[in-house]
């Protein structure tokens, strides 16, 4: 709960009757004296409101209303050059013992960063407009969902949140007089003086704080108006303060998808898979089968595209919800090739932010369908065309879309309950070493691969190219506590069910000699899914591998795919050198995270290194030998 400790000066605020939640009240009514804006709007989340926000975006500059013919009731944004993503370097993890922050996160002596932020929020919101925005994330009132109070002088943030969480009056029936909930305080950093004319995107270009406070469960942001930085509910709640909650209560917050899997006798497997971000999530859970797997009816659906709540549930078996209720996803590369599913799912009442405007008044970005415009306005509203030498899309754009649009959205994606998880997927981008899939040998082998996961790097400017930057269970920008000991939490999670999932590890992304992308990717992941699911059902054959089980050629489904078991058994070879020099890799972390490392790890690693050298030193499937199911 709040600063409870910290008594403020509260402002007379006029409440509407139906907030009857005598906390609230006092925290929104201290935010209100320190932040000191013109006016407060308690949002309500009501269709009217959005609209009403939406043509006051629009009349600021903010928004361009997109052609009504072509993207009905869509809107553009572009923001300010400088504040286009979110800013790991000013994210703090404000625990009250600097250890508990660990050595991944930036940490600040809570007094000290509250003495900060009370200075920047003071007289922050001059000029303009508090808008109080309750949210439920998770379906309302569901078990696993938790509500948070977001205070934001951007209307942007308001309309943003409409689609990305349920949000309006209906969340303070369900807060009623004593609910808990998390508070939000977010300012774009940029006051306004008497008179002073406003900008499209205000945001203060030189300072930005990020800052949760993990034992108030408190988040405060200031000085960013995107994305992760200002929806306070995603990334700061659903994620960095949700992980701490779920530590504390023996559930699991994590970057992941879930999507569900329909095999033609109509049985439905839930799986989860996490993948650092822009590795693809969007696109694995909005899969389209490959034609033969449609005919013969198999269906995959999406429950979500990036955070799972994952909760133990009465009969000891694992469910997840989707706490989000929309689709922030990164438009470059999106076409209806790579997801016809996200296309359509943007394809109204959608905002976009950063991405190029058409002169016909439609949104363009790099990898979409179609002919490459002539022209175009690029996201910094600049005339750009074909040769201009620079993306007309920021490479971080963005669609908000709500989740109801995709066609292929799963009929249980608002179950209060959560679906069953039956397998559990991890994968980065590796160019070598990591096989399309193996299977880890059991639930802590999985939660070891989870943990040492690691993406490279594909771009000079984060580091060597080909390095491999760790980044356990994805969360490595959004885990609130220590890392060591999120691990051990896995760890207890797997003790604690009944026949937890399987894990599976995955890596689209490994390239031949020349530097060619051996495996095709989107719908084809198919195959894989399909030996997943079977396996996670106990059916699919597989073999042991040094690094766990893995399928042989015959045990994909290769209807409608030309290729080979020569392909195949280079994609999933496991070269013993490579992997020796991985699993020393593994000991950067480790020592990194030493005084909190689960000590069976270790036992793991050596395992693993043992395994490898009984192997040939090229192991694939082929010559491995016996069959074990
Ligand atoms: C996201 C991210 O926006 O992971 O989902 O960065
Ligand atoms: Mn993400």
């Amino acid at each position: 709960m709040p600063n409870s400790t910290v008594t403020r000066p509260q402002a007379d605020v006029r409440f509407p009757d139906h907030i009857r939640h005598d906390h609230a009240r006092q925290w929104i009514a201290e935010m209100v004296a320190l932040c000191k804006p013109d006016r407060v709007h308690f949002a309500d989340g009501s269709q009217e409101e959005y609209d009403r926000l939406c043509q006051e975006l629009v009349d600021a500059g903010t928004f361009i209303r997109l052609n009504p013919e072509l993207r009905p009731n869509s809107f553009l944004a572009r923001s300010d050059p400088s504040d286009v993503a979110r800013v790991e370097d000013r994210t703090y993890i404000c625990s009250l013992n600097k250890a508990d922050a660990g050595p991944t996160n930036n940490w600040m002596n809570p007094r000290e960063m509250h003495q900060i932020l009370d200075g920047l929020f003071d007289g922050c919101m001059k000029g303009r407009t508090m808008y109080v925005i309750p949210f439920s994330m998770g379906p309302l009132g569901s078990d696993i969902a938790h509500i948070g109070i977001e205070i934001s002088d951007s209307a942007y943030v308001v309309v943003n949140m409409k689609i990305m969480t349920r949000m309006g009056q209906q969340v303070w029936d369900v807060l009623g007089e004593d609910g808990e909930f998390v508070p939000c305080a977010h300012t774009v950093g940029m006051p306004l003086a008497d008179g002073q004319p406003d900008i499209p995107w205000p945001c203060n270009p030189g300072t930005k704080y990020i800052v949760h406070f993990p034992e108030e469960r408190t988040i405060w942001s200031y000085g960013s108006g995107y994305g992760g930085n200002a929806l306070l509910g995603k990334k700061c709640l659903a994620l960095r303060i949700a992980s701490v909650i779920g530590r504390d209560e023996g559930w699991m917050a994590e970057h992941m998808l879930i999507l569900g899997v329909k095999d033609p006798q109509g049985q439905k497997t839930y799986v989860g898979a996490a993948f650092p971000s822009a590795c693809g999530k969007t696109n694995f859970a909005m899969l389209i089968p490959p034609k033969p797997f449609l005919e013969e009816g198999w269906e995959v659906t999406t429950i979500g595209d990036d955070i799972a709540w994952i909760k133990p549930g009465p009969d000891g078996k694992l469910y997840a919800i989707n706490p989000e209720a929309g689709y922030f996803g990164v438009a470059p590369g999106t076409s209806s090739k790579t997801n016809p599913n996200a296309m359509i799912s943007c394809a109204k009442n959608t905002i976009f932010t950063n991405v190029a405007l058409t002169p016909e008044g439609d949104v363009w970005w790099e990898g979409m369908d179609g002919p490459v415009p002539e022209r175009a306005t690029d996201w910094q509203g600049h005339d750009w065309t074909p040769d201009s030498g620079r993306k007309a899309a920021h490479p971080n754009s963005r669609f908000t879309a709500p989740a109801d649009q995709n066609p292929a959205i799963d009929p249980e994606w608002e179950n209060p309950k959560g679906v069953q998880i039956k397998a559990i997927m991890f994968g980065g981008r590796r160019a070598s070493t990591v096989p399309l899939v193996y299977q880890s040998f059991n639930w802590s082998f999985g939660v070891y691969a989870g943990a040492t996961m690691g993406s490279e790097q594909t771009a000079a400017a984060f580091g060597q190219v080909g390095e491999v930057r760790r980044d356990p269970f994805a969360m490595l920008p959004f885990i609130g506590y220590h890392m060591g000991s999120y691990y051990n939490h896995w760890l207890n999670i797997g003790r604690k069910v009944v026949d937890p999932p399987r894990i599976f590890n995955v890596n689209w992304f490994r390239k031949d000699k020349d530097g060619n992308f051996m495996w095709p990717g989107f719908g084809e992941n198919m195959r894989v899914l399909k030996w997943v699911v079977e396996r996670a059902n106990g059916r699919g054959r597989a073999t042991e591998s040094p690094l766990g089980y893995v399928p042989h050629y015959d045990d994909l489904d290769w209807r409608g795919l030309d290729f080979s078991k020569e392909q195949f058994h280079e994609l999933q070879a496991i070269d013993r050198d490579l992997w020796l020099h991985e699993i020393a890799g593994h000991e950067d972390l480790f020592i990194k995270l030493y005084d909190r490392m689960p000590k069976e790890f270790l036992a793991m690693r050596e395992l693993l290194i043992s395994n490898l050298w009984r192997s040939p030193e090229h192991w694939d499937v082929e010559t491995a030998g016996t069959i074990n199911s």
